[in-house]
């Protein structure tokens, strides 16, 4: 019998890759959405649109527990990936009580559902980068301590610790996956790597004169979404459940991300790119470069692309979607 899994957050870029990976391997896919993406799914499970009925979508929130409880009932899943959350760093600052509020409990209530109907269940949970915050080593591996500096990366070390809790207490399989930035062209256009090339695209095919950015000095450690999709199921396939970094060990700035992709389509972002305050970070988060080591020697992960070929991929995708040949 096929296995069967639960996804949440299975519109987003990493639920759809992860969906696509895991029909591929011949699971049974079941994913949790809201209401308001069915009543407007042109946009809101656009990256899903391939993937046509091969899915199961239940409606449920995450802030409902009833309505997991039932969800996880109705599935009993083998596997399920916990990847739902208020994830855009920026809102931190304007809508702190809900992350907070959202994040922890959407994590407890399917940690506490499964426990109670479907405890052999493996679990995984999306932590991220931001969990180190303002960091004092770099690179940062399994054993950097957290210090957080946005409410969504204190939202997600306790998550972190509910899942390590529920693995020591309860004997569940919980693993964490430690995630830095990951892109491709299915990014949220609130992110700036979308932002970067969907502008320049626009501005390459006339559509748009300029784009506001902010701090172009910022770093990240950036990788491909399907690579660390991959990363993910490869945490759950292992005899113990443990937390493993994914990243790729290098960093570049928002200004070299900018200029390889306007250089992609013969333009000089200098003379299209500005810089807005309203874009700055309150905080910005230095050296966050994260170290893989362990997930390669245990799991065998390794990354499939540069971060060269990551823009052209994405540059490739926007020209396609603005010119009308992609749905
Ligand atoms: N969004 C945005 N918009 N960021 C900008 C802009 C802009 O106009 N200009 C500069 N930046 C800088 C930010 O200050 C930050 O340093 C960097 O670009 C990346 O910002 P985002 O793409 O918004 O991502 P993030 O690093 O804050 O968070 C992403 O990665 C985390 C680690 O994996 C998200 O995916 C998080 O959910 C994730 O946890």
């Amino acid at each position: 019998m096929a296995k069967k899994v639960l996804i949440t957050g299975i519109a987003g870029q990493d639920g759809s890759y992860l969906a696509d990976l895991l029909l591929a391997k011949g699971y049974e896919v079941h994913g949790i959405v809201r209401r308001i993406a069915i009543e407007d799914s042109t946009h809101k499970l656009k990256n899903l649109v391939h993937l046509h009925d091969r899915l199961k979508l239940h409606v449920a929130s995450l802030d409902n527990v009833l309505s997991l409880i039932k969800t996880v009932r109705e599935v009993m899943p083998d596997e399920c990936y916990h990847l739902a959350a208020s994830s855009f760093v920026s809102y931190s600052f304007e809508d702190e009580m809900s992350i907070l509020n959202n994040n922890i409990n959407a994590t407890h209530y399917l940690l506490a559902a499964l426990k109670e109907f479907v405890p052999h269940c493996r679990f995984y949970y999306a932590g991220t980068s931001e969990m180190f915050g303002n960091v004092e080593q770099s690179p940062q591996d399994e054993r950097t301590p957290f210090n957080p500096r946005a409410i969504y990366g204190v939202s997600k070390v306790a998550g972190y610790h509910l899942v390590k809790n529920y693995r020591s207490q309860y004997g569940m399989f919980a693993c964490s996956g430690i995630l830095y930035n990951h892109e491709s062209p299915r990014r949220g256009y609130e992110f700036v790597t979308r932002k970067i090339i969907s502008s320049a695209v626009k501005i390459k095919l006339g559509l748009l004169d300029s784009v506001s950015l902010g701090n172009l000095d910022a770093r990240r450690d950036w990788g491909y979404a399907p690579d660390y999709v991959q990363a993910m199921w490869l945490m759950l396939q292992t005899d113990a459940p443990d937390d493993f970094v994914v990243a790729t060990g290098e960093t570049h700035t928002v200004r070299e991300f900018v200029e390889t992709a306007f250089n992609c389509l013969g333009l000089d972002y200098r003379q299209f790119v500005k810089t807005d305050p309203q874009f700055f970070r309150p905080t910005e988060l230095v050296d966050l470069c994260g170290n893989a080591r362990k997930i390669t020697d245990e799991l065998g992960w390794q990354r499939t692309r540069t971060l060269q070929q990551i823009i052209v991929e994405m540059v490739e995708s926007e020209l396609a979607l603005c010119e009308g040949r992609k749905g």
